[in-house]
C-alpha cells in the first residue's frame, strides 16, 4: 500500500514536471496567434494530446471500439482530457475521464470548459487502481499510453471490466516489454519514465481473459511508434528551453536523457506497442483476476 502510494505520487511529479502542460499548450496557441477567448475544440484538438500517433490513432481506437453518439465511454487515466474532449466533440457521445495527477485532472477541466465541452465531458481525479464507478457504467473503456504507469494490469483490467457493460468494449494501445529488454533497462525505466512493469501482448491478452474479456483483435505498433518516437524526441528537444523555463535546468536535462534512452530501446527491439480491443463477454467478472491465478 505505501509503495503503491510512493510510485504513484513518483507519476504525479514526472506530470507535474512534463514539458507537454497547460502552460506550454497556451503559450503554443497564443505563439499561433489563436484568441484564446474564442478557443474551440477545433483549434484546441491539435496541442492537448499526449500519446503517440496524434489524433489519427484515437480515430483509429474509437472506430474499432464502436464508439456512437448514445455511449458513455470512460477514459482510464485521461491526462489533460485531449482524446475524451476529440471523441466527444466528434461523436457527440459522453466521456468521463480519471486520472490520478490532480494538475492534469484541474487542467482537463479547465480547457474543456474553454471550448464549452463541459456538459459532455467530464473529470474524476483519482487511481485508475481503484475507480470509484459503479459495475456496468460505461459502454466503452480506452486508454492510450498510461497503463505503462500503473503498477498492478491484473487488477487494473479487472476494474476496467467491472465498470464496462456486459458487451462493451475496452479498447487501449500501451507501451510493451520484449524478452530483449533488460533488467537494467528495466530499472532505469521505472526510475525515470516510471513505468513500475510493462506488460507484452500475450500478458494482455491472457489478464483480458481472466478479466472475463474476449480478445477480437490486436496490432503491433512497435515499428510505426519507434519513428513516432524519434519525431517525439525532436518535438522534445523544440520545447528543451521552455521545459527548463518552466522546471529547471536540471529537469530539462533529466528529461533529454531518459526519452532518448525510451526510444533507444524501441529502436533496438527492447520496448513495444500495440492496440488491443476486447469485448466484455456477458458473465461475471471476478473482482481481481489475481485471485484467479
Ligand atoms: C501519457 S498520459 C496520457 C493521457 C491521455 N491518454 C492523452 O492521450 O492525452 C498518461 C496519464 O496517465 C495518468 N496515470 C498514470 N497512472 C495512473 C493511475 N494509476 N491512475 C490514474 N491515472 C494514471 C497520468 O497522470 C497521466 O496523466
Amino acid at each position: 500500500m505505501a509503495e503503491h502510494q510512493d510510485h504513484l505520487a513518483s507519476v504525479v511529479t514526472y506530470y507535474d514536471t512534463h514539458p507537454i502542460n497547460e502552460q506550454q499548450i497556451m503559450h503554443a496557441l497564443r505563439a499561433r496567434g489563436i484568441d484564446l477567448d474564442h478557443l474551440t475544440e477545433d483549434l484546441l484538438k491539435d496541442y492537448d494530446q499526449d500519446h503517440f500517433g496524434g489524433l489519427q490513432a484515437t480515430d483509429v481506437l474509437a472506430a474499432k471500439a464502436g464508439i456512437k453518439k448514445e455511449h458513455h465511454v470512460l477514459d482510464a487515466c485521461s491526462g489533460m482530457g485531449g482524446p475524451a474532449r476529440y471523441i466527444a466533440h466528434r461523436i457527440g457521445c459522453r466521456v468521463t475521464g480519471i486520472d490520478c495527477t490532480e494538475s492534469r485532472y484541474l487542467s482537463a477541466i479547465k480547457l474543456s470548459k474553454l471550448v464549452g465541452l463541459e456538459t459532455l465531458v467530464n473529470f474524476v481525479h483519482g487511481d485508475a487502481l481503484d475507480m470509484p464507478f459503479e459495475e456496468n457504467s460505461f459502454d466503452a473503456v480506452i486508454a492510450q499510453e498510461a497503463w505503462c504507469h500503473v503498477p498492478d494490469k491484473a487488477r487494473l483490467i479487472a476494474q476496467c471490466a467491472r465498470v464496462v457493460k456486459p458487451g462493451g468494449v475496452i479498447a487501449f494501445t500501451d507501451i510493451l516489454c520484449t524478452d530483449k529488454l533488460s533488467n537494467g533497462d528495466m530499472r532505469r525505466l521505472r526510475s525515470e519514465m516510471t513505468f513500475p512493469e510493462l506488460e507484452t501482448i500475450s500478458g494482455y491478452a491472457r489478464l483480458l481473459e481472466l478479466s472475463g474479456c474476449t480478445l477480437l483483435e490486436h496490432d503491433d505498433l512497435s515499428n510505426v511508434w519507434t519513428k513516432v518516437l524519434e519525431d517525439r524526441l525532436l518535438m522534445y528537444r523544440t520545447l528543451a528551453e521552455e521545459t527548463e523555463r518552466n522546471f529547471g535546468a536540471e529537469r530539462a536535462r533529466e528529461w533529454d536523457d531518459a526519452y532518448a534512452f525510451f526510444v533507444s530501446r524501441f529502436r533496438q527491439g527492447r520496448l513495444g506497442g500495440a492496440r488491443f480491443i476486447a469485448r466484455r463477454d456477458r458473465g461475471p467478472v471476478l473482482e481481481d483476476a489475481e485471485e484467479a491465478l
